[in-house]
């Protein structure tokens, strides 16, 4: 029995900041983001979006097109949860009437939640084939103004039913994995913005990679050429190809460079001009690639490599079923993308300092457009809206 995603959702937030407009408040060349790290644009959340307006967002066209009752479970992956305590799942099963008869839980560990999530999701789904599973991975990636990490912000959601027979991907048994108890990149409780350590978190990521495909290779006895297209963590795109050239030179294969660009490039194209999403920019690329290539995929195998700092990275496969194209949402995406307002960096710096989940009460202003906001805090309680 096949068992992987059936209809997959993305989500961004309304607003962007061009890294260009970034560049020249910061004096910096422009080419270090669109070429060094390349990244063009980060969406930024208003202070009335979250992970669980993000989420909700992301997962309602799924929900539309089945019968809502049916999700068994809500697995809600998330770097920037709103309670320390109760989990966002809960906040996203009440905004989307979701019935009783659910579990709910919030997976963390950095950006692999959401790898771990959907794993989790399919090992159900083979344990019971009844079993219709919504994963969520949703992250608002932050930091602190004027370090290493500002130009590396962004946020969104990725929704995903995970079924048997599914219609876009089955993701196959067997997979690599690697932990190791390092400080890259962190973020304390009392916390709104990570802490990093920028330089050393790319090179734990490149070990992280090696050391899961060592893995994979022998659990699943497949190689590189098995392989047709690689979805990497994407915290900004130059990552992941750095991550390519790594892994072509420790498998030994010498790619050309239409090759590489082939393998890799349609998996950025959102990620590029939605920036880091954590949790979920890993399956941001997966969308990107179903959404941007123009090629048949049917039958085509994908990679994932997940990476959480921290750190805990896995590196699994699927194949893509055929029919795939029907039930893709590339219009979705492309609009939630296109239709996102600029801000200057002097409206970013202002959404920036306006979300403080510390407040016991507060009334958010209307700027999210989605159809669910947070409204507000009273006595520490988040009340959120649908519209
Ligand atoms: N034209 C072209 N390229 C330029 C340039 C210019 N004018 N100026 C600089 N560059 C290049 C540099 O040569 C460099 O390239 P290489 O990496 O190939 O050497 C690149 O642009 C970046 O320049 P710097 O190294 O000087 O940039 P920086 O020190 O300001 O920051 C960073 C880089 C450390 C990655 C920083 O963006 C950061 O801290 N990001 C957050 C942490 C992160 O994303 N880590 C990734 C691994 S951890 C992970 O994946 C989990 C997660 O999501 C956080």
């Amino acid at each position: 029995m096949n068992v992987g995603i059936d209809l997959i959702h993305f989500s961004t937030s309304d607003y962007y900041l061009g890294l260009d407009v970034f560049a020249k408040e910061k004096h910096i060349d422009v080419d270090k983001y669109f070429v060094g790290i390349g990244q063009e644009k980060m969406s930024i959340a208003p202070p009335d979006e979250d992970v669980v307006s993000l989420a909700a967002k992301a997962a309602a066209p799924i929900l539309q097109q089945i019968d809502k009752n049916q999700i068994s479970a809500v697995l809600f992956a998330t770097e920037s949860g709103v309670d320390q305590s109760k989990s966002a799942g809960a906040f996203l099963h009440g905004l989307l009437k979701l019935s009783p008869r659910c579990r709910v839980v919030e997976f963390k560990h950095a950006c692999y939640a959401g790898a771990a999530a959907l794993q989790m999701a399919t090992a159900m789904v083979r344990a019971n084939p009844k079993e219709k599973i919504l994963v969520v991975a949703a992250d608002i990636a932050k930091y602190d103004v004027d370090t290493s990490g500002e130009a590396t912000q962004g946020c969104g959601a990725v929704a995903m039913l995970v079924t048997a027979n599914p219609r876009i991907i089955a993701i196959e048994p067997g997979s690599g994995y690697h932990t190791e108890d390092v400080m890259d990149f962190w973020r304390p409780n009392q916390r709104t913005t990570a802490l990093v350590d920028g330089k050393y978190s790319t090179k734990v990521y490149l070990n992280s990679l090696k050391q899961a495909w060592q893995h994979f290779t022998e659990e699943t006895g497949r190689t590189f050429g098995d392989i047709n297209h690689f979805c990497y963590h994407i915290p900004f795109t130059k990552m992941a190809e750095k991550a390519h050239h790594t892994l072509a030179k420790v498998a030994g294969v010498k790619l050309t460079e239409d090759e590489f660009r082939a393998q890799t490039w349609p998996s950025q194209i959102y990620n590029r001009i939605v920036g880091n999403s954590y949790s979920a920019s890993l399956f941001v690329g997966f969308c990107s690639l179903l959404d941007n290539l123009k090629e048949n995929l049917e039958n085509r195998r994908v990679s994932f490599f997940s990476y959480g700092s921290g750190c805990v990275a896995e590196f699994f496969t699927g194949l893509i079923q055929p029919g795939y194209q029907q039930v893709l949402m590339s219009a979705s995406h492309q609009r939630q993308i296109d239709s996102r307002q600029p801000l200057t960096y002097a409206q970013y710096l202002a959404f920036y300092h306006q979300v403080d989940d510390n407040v016991e009460n507060i009334t958010f202003e209307r700027h999210n457009k989605g159809p669910y906001r947070l409204a507000g805090i009273q006595d520490h309680k988040r009340y959120y809206e649908a519209q």
